[in-house]
């Protein structure tokens, strides 16, 4: 039956804290019509068999994973695997203070997406030691353009509107799920509810440097996805050396003889049609990885390819006249006038692009 809220837990050798935290969480949301979902990753203490001696006094049930591990990937299973207007994620080992849980939900109510925050005002960091606070602090700090309006980025609390989210767009790489399901979620409204990071009741953190590596290549997707400029410019640098490649491989070793020797066919201009062909090819290059991977999941208005090919060649011409433009009345010198009109050209061709070839479903 469909509950109002689902409080998902990943757990990894937690028995000793379940009880506690089941307990705690209980008095938080006494006028709540809840569920806890643990998402066990088979962990050898028993924390499983004592989260279903839990569930005959208490709404908790526990899913168990057997082939699979990954504190991220643990929470988006509990989502997939639970129904509830709102759902809150939080950490089994009572660092997270089940009491925070009355303000988050709380503030779910009005707003999209909640975040546990150690760093609004209120809140703190509790006790770290100085290398785990720098780690939090750098990690914290990376994620600053993605979530700007956020203190907090990194923590593991954290509360949202289901309907907001489309899980299916989460990678559910490394730990930090919070800021994935933040960034890829279209939440109208998003808050912070402070709170104290506790010290860990019992066992031992699971953090690692393999988690840390999974963060950098998190990172690496979420900047991708948010902001699309930097795919398109890496496709962009990759149609260049696609082009110079083909030039140089065309003049080196031509098709034919007339094709590129100095005094035929087109006389001293031999490098045209050359560079006509090579262009053509990244241009062709461009369009499909800006197609397939750009605006992915973005629909291509009718004739796209066309489009495509009539934006590439005007903007070339717009190029052309920017650069001519930058030296005869700029007085600028013609290589950084060219990297100015390569620039300026290149973000006409990122706007065309998103707004006259592709649209946003
Ligand atoms: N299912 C599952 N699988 N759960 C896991 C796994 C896993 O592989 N690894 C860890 N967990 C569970 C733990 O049992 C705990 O409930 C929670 O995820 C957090 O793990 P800890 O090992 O206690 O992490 P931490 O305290 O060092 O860091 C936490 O707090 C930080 C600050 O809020 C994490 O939530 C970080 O993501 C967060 O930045
Ligand atoms: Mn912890």
């Amino acid at each position: 039956m469909k509950k109002t809220l689902a409080v998902i837990v990943p757990t990894y050798n937690e028995k000793e804290n379940v009880s506690l935290l089941v307990e705690r969480v209980a008095a938080a949301l006494a006028k709540v019509d809840y569920e806890i979902l643990f998402v066990d990753d088979n962990s050898r203490d028993g924390t499983a068999d004592e989260i279903n001696k839990l569930a005959a006094k208490y709404p908790v049930r526990v899913m168990v994973r057997k082939d699979k591990r990954g504190l991220a990937s643990a929470v988006v299973d509990g989502i997939k695997q639970s129904d509830s207007e709102f759902v809150i994620v939080m950490d089994a080992d009572l660092q997270h203070p089940p009491a925070v849980l009355t303000p988050l939900f709380a503030a779910l109510q009005t707003t999209d997406f909640v975040m546990g925050s150690r760093y609004a005002q209120g809140g703190s960091p509790g006790d770290w030691t100085l290398g785990r606070k720098i780690v939090s602090f750098v990690a914290n700090l990376l994620a600053l353009p993605l979530l700007p309006k956020v203190k907090d980025r990194v923590s593991g609390l954290f509360g949202f509107r289901r309907a907001a989210l489309d899980v299916t767009t989460l990678s559910p790489v490394g730990w930090k799920i919070g800021l994935e399901i933040a960034v890829r979620g279209k939440y109208k409204t998003m808050t912070e509810v402070p709170y104290t990071f506790s010290p860990r009741a019992r066992g031992a953190s699971k953090l690692s440097r393999k988690i840390i590596w999974q963060y950098v290549q998190q990172l690496v997707n979420l900047y991708l996805a948010k902001y699309q400029i930097l795919n398109f410019m890496i496709v962009g640098g990759l149609g260049f050396i696609v082009n110079i490649l083909i030039l140089n491989a065309l003049i080196k070793w031509p098709p034919a003889p007339w094709f590129t020797v100095k005094g035929s066919f087109l006389g001293t201009e031999y490098y045209l049609l050359p560079f006509f062909l090579s262009s053509l090819v990244a241009i062709i290059f461009n369009y499909l990885l800006n197609k397939y991977w750009t605006f992915k999941g973005w629909t291509e208005k009718k004739l796209g390819g066309l489009r495509y090919f009539v934006m590439a060649g005007a903007t070339l011409l717009l190029d052309m006249l920017a650069l001519w433009a930058f030296v005869r009345f700029g007085k600028i010198p013609p290589v950084p006038a060219a990297a100015l009109a390569i620039l300026l050209v290149f973000i006409v061709r990122f706007l065309i692009a998103r707004k006259w070839v592709w649209a946003e479903n």
